[in-house]
């Protein structure tokens, strides 16, 4: 199963990715985790990435493209995978298009989370993600057991540096500007599944499930 999820930042790409994993027995890829590592490991590639991302800009496509090339030669990649961020421009798109073509594979699904900008702001300057492992918490919509601590795995929860007001604001526009023209893209290949990301976890959860047949 290949799957995109495609949505504005808090659509709740990370978190139906998260419910998916076990299910379909395929990864999460998330380009945004990805990046926040190697930031924390204070890499090349992370300081770059980190400019753009304070900013709520996009990393340039040659080091994202570059990263997911990798990421596909790991093998927990050949039964499939949930593309959780990633492609994020046409040009992303049409390298994964070849990367995919070189692999033999073909996309199943492309999963739209539809949420309007009103919702996200609070979503995302609510969200606590754990440091551990990235689980996503919400301080009034799925708040931890114990207040700073991650329910999953008992790691810290923090907030993240692009969850401002004001950041959140350029990736808003970012999305609408440089991704959104991907869900017109995709929907010429006939494999777009449109969800309403406004209702609970769960019920995006088995719209999800209903649209993708798994
Ligand atoms: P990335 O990490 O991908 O961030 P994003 O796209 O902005 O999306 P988010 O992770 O913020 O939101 P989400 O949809 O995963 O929501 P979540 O499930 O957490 O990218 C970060 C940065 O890295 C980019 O800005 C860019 O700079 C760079 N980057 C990454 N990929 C790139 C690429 N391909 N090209 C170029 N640059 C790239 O949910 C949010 C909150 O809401 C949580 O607290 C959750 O608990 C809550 N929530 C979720 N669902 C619901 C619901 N149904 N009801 C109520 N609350 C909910
Ligand atoms: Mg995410």
């Amino acid at each position: 199963m290949n799957i995109i999820l495609i949505g504005p930042p808090g659509a709740g790409k990370g978190t139906q990715a998260k419910r998916m994993i076990d299910r379909l027995g395929v990864p999460q890829i998330s380009t945004g985790d990805m990046f926040r590592a190697a930031v924390k490991e204070g890499t090349p590639m992370g300081l770059k990435a980190k400019e753009y991302m304070d900013k709520g800009a996009l990393v340039p496509d040659e080091v994202v493209i570059g990263v997911v090339k990798e990421r596909f030669g790991k093998p927990d990649c050949a039964k499939g995978f949930i593309l959780d961020g990633f492609p994020r421009t046409l040009e992303q798109a049409k390298a994964l298009d070849g990367l995919l073509k070189g692999m033999g594979k073909s996309l199943d699904h492309v999963v739209v989370i539809e949420v309007p900008d009103d919702y996200l702001v609070k979503r995302l300057t609510g969200r606590r993600t754990c440091r551990g492992c990235n689980y996503m918490h919400h301080v009034e919509f799925d708040p931890p057991k114990k207040e700073g601590v991650c329910d999953k795995c008992g790691g810290e929860l923090y907030q993240r540096d692009d969850d401002q007001e004001a950041t959140i604001r350029s990736r808003l526009k970012t999305y609408h500007d440089q991704t959104s023209p991907l869900i017109d893209y995709y929907s010429k290949q006939g494999v777009v599944r449109t969800i309403d990301g406004t209702k609970s976890m769960e019920q995006v959860q088995e719209a999800i499930q209903k649209a993708i047949g798994a």
